[in-house]
C-alpha cells in the first residue's frame, strides 16, 4: 500500500498467494516489514519465530495486525520445522507460494570473539543458525511438498559474503554458503516445480540483528556515502522483496540480488573521499548542497 496524493493504493501483487515469514522480532526487523507489504498486497501467511524470540519480542503484535497466527519453530530444528510446515499448509488452507528466510545470529559476534579467535562451537551455531537453518527449511518443506508450483523462496544476505568488512566475523561464513544453498536448491527446486530460490543482499540497516555488528553506525554512514542512490532501508527491502513474491519475476532463481543503492558496484565515491579531505569544503554532490565537514 503507498499513498499517492493523498489517495491509498495497493497493487494486489500478491492476492490470494499464501506465504511463510520466518524472523519479525520488533518493528525494525527487515522480515516485520516484509510481512506488512505482503499483507497490504493481499496474501495470507503465518509468522514463526523461537519461543523465546516471541517471548521477548513483539511478533503477536504484527500478528494480530496481519490477522494470521504465529507457530514457534526453532529454524535448527528438525522437528520443529515439521510442525511448523504442517501446521502453516493447514491453517492456510493450501501450499505455501513464498517463504522468507530472515533469520540471522553469531554467538562469537554476541559473546565478542573476534575471527582470530572464534570459538568453534560458537562457529558451528552460526553456520546453523544462519545458513543452514536455509537447508533445512527448503529440505523440510519438499519433504511435505509444501510449496507450490512456481513458489518464489527468498533469503536475506549481506556483501560479506563476497568482500572483507571488518568486524562481521563468522557471519561472512554463514553468509556465503547461506547464497550456496540458494544456488544448490534452486537447481533441484526449479527443474522440480519451478520454484525460485534468490538470496536478497541488503544495505546495513538499524535492526537488532544489525546492532550486533561491530560499529555499525559507522559502516552505515560508509555504505551511506558510498551508495549513489543512499543505503536502502528496511520498507524498501520489504518492496523489492513483494516483487519477487509475485508473478513478474517468475524467471530470476539462483541469484544474489543486491539491494544496496548501488554500493556493491562501486570502489570509491567523492562523498567517501571527502571525508579524509580535512578541513576542506564539503560538497554534498547529489543534493547539490554545500557545508562545513567537521572531522
Ligand atoms: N540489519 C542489517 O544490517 C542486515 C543487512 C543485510 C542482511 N541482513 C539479514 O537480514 C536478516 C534479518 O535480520 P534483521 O536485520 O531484520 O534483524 P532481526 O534481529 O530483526 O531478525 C533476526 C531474526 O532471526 C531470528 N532467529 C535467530 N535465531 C533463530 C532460530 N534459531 N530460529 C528461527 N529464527 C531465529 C530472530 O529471532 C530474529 O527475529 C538476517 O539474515 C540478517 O543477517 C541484515
Amino acid at each position: 500500500m503507498r499513498i499517492f496524493s493523498g489517495k491509498i493504493m495497493s497493487y494486489n501483487l500478491l492476492k490470494g498467494k499464501r506465504g511463510l515469514i520466518f524472523g519479525a522480532l520488533n518493528d525494525r526487523s527487515i522480515a516485520w516489514k516484509v510481512a506488512e507489504r505482503t499483507y497490504e498486497e493481499g496474501a495470507a501467511f503465518v509468522l514463526t519465530n523461537t519461543p523465546v524470540s516471541i517471548r521477548l519480542g513483539d511478533i503477536d503484535k504484527l500478528a494480530e495486525k496481519c490477522n494470521t497466527i504465529v507457530i514457534p519453530a526453532d529454524a535448527t530444528k528438525i522437528e520443529d520445522l515439521e510442525n511448523l510446515v504442517q501446521k502453516g499448509v493447514e491453517h492456510l488452507g493450501g501450499k505455501f507460494d513464498f517463504v522468507l528466510h530472515s533469520i540471522g545470529m553469531s554467538p562469537n559476534v554476541r559473546k565478542g570473539r573476534m575471527y582470530d579467535d572464534l570459538d568453534y562451537g560458537y562457529l558451528q551455531q552460526t553456520l546453523d543458525i544462519s545458513a543452514i537453518s536455509f537447508h533445512k527449511v527448503l529440505q523440510t518443506c519438499r519433504k511435505f511438498d509444501a510449496i507450490g508450483d512456481w513458489g518464489s523462496v527468498v533469503a536475506l544476505s549481506y556483501i560479506a559474503a563476497q568482500r572483507t568488512l571488518y568486524g562481521y566475523n563468522d557471519m561472512a561464513d554463514a553468509k556465503a554458503m547461506l547464497e550456496s544453498i540458494a544456488r544448490s536448491f534452486g537447481y533441484i527446486y526449479g527443474r522440480e516445480k519451478n520454484i525460485r530460490i534468490n538470496t536478497v543482499s541488503q544495505s546495513p540497516t538499524m535492526t537488532t540483528a544489525g546492532s550486533g555488528v561491530m560499529g555499525l553506525d559507522n559502516l552505515m554512514d560508509f555504505a551511506e556515502r558510498m551508495s549513489p542512490l543512499g543505503n536502502a532501508t528496511a520498507e524498501e527491502c520489504a518492496d523489492f522483496i513483494i516483487t519477487l513474491f509475485s508473478d513478474l519475476t517468475r524467471k530470476v532463481t539462483m541469484q544474489n540480488l543486491y539491494h544496496d543503492g548501488g554500493y556493491s558496484s562501486m570502489g570509491m565515491s567523492f562523498q567517501a573521499m571527502n571525508i579524509y579531505n580535512e578541513g576542506l569544503e564539503y560538497q554534498d554532490v547529489k543534493n547539490d548542497k554545500s557545508k562545513k565537514k567537521k572531522k
